[in-house]
């Protein structure tokens, strides 16, 4: 799409950033409260922004639509990257945005930023309700790695997909 640019938030948008994270995994039910848990740590795009990468998509009026966290292996949000890899997390849309090419705007902006960082592939792990990502990962060319899957509790498994730039 034409009218959506996705760039490096600025300071004064992240925590924009964070609440459009919170609101899209609560419009969906993937968190039950807009506190506490796991969504403290979908809020705190600051921090997101100061340990790893946080993206936006923005529109031509700078409204922000959505948001995406990128990860180098080995630093503090990594999950299931290795050397070699780029993650990414948190990949949101506002509600009031989706279906017009904001989340694979946001996904392509990752592959981008891997291919300048010489990473050979992108790597994720999302929960096993989010079937919106996960159509829109396989769409783009993402590849399940089951052998990657895990538990961050015993009740909630989490798929990884690789997308590799060489394909
Ligand atoms: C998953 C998520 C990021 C997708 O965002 P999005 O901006 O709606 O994504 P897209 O617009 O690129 O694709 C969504 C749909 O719109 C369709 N679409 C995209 N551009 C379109 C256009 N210009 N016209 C019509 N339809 C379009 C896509 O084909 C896709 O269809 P599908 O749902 O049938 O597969 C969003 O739903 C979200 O925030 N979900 C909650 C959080 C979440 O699950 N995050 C994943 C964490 S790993």
């Amino acid at each position: 799409m034409t009218d959506v640019v996705v760039r490096v938030a600025q300071e004064d948008e992240w925590e924009a950033a964070g609440r459009i994270t919170v609101a899209a995994y609560l419009d969906d039910r993937y968190i039950d409260s807009h506190e506490g848990g796991y969504a403290d740590q979908l809020g705190d795009g600051a921090r997101r922004a100061e340990e790893a990468e946080l993206l936006v998509a923005v529109d031509e009026g700078n409204t922000l639509l959505g948001t995406v966290t990128v990860v180098r292996p080995g630093t503090p949000w990594s999950e299931v990257s290795r050397p070699g890899e780029l993650e990414f997390r948190m990949l949101a849309v506002d509600s009031a945005a989706r279906g017009r090419g904001v989340g694979e705007a946001l996904v392509h902006a990752v592959i981008a930023r891997a291919r300048e960082l010489g990473a050979e592939r992108v790597v994720m792990s999302s929960s096993e309700a989010m079937a919106s990502a996960h159509r829109l990962y396989g769409r783009l060319g993402f590849q399940r790695i089951p052998e990657r899957d895990w538990r961050p509790v015993p009740e909630v498994k989490l798929m990884a997909f690789a997308f590799s730039l060489d394909l």
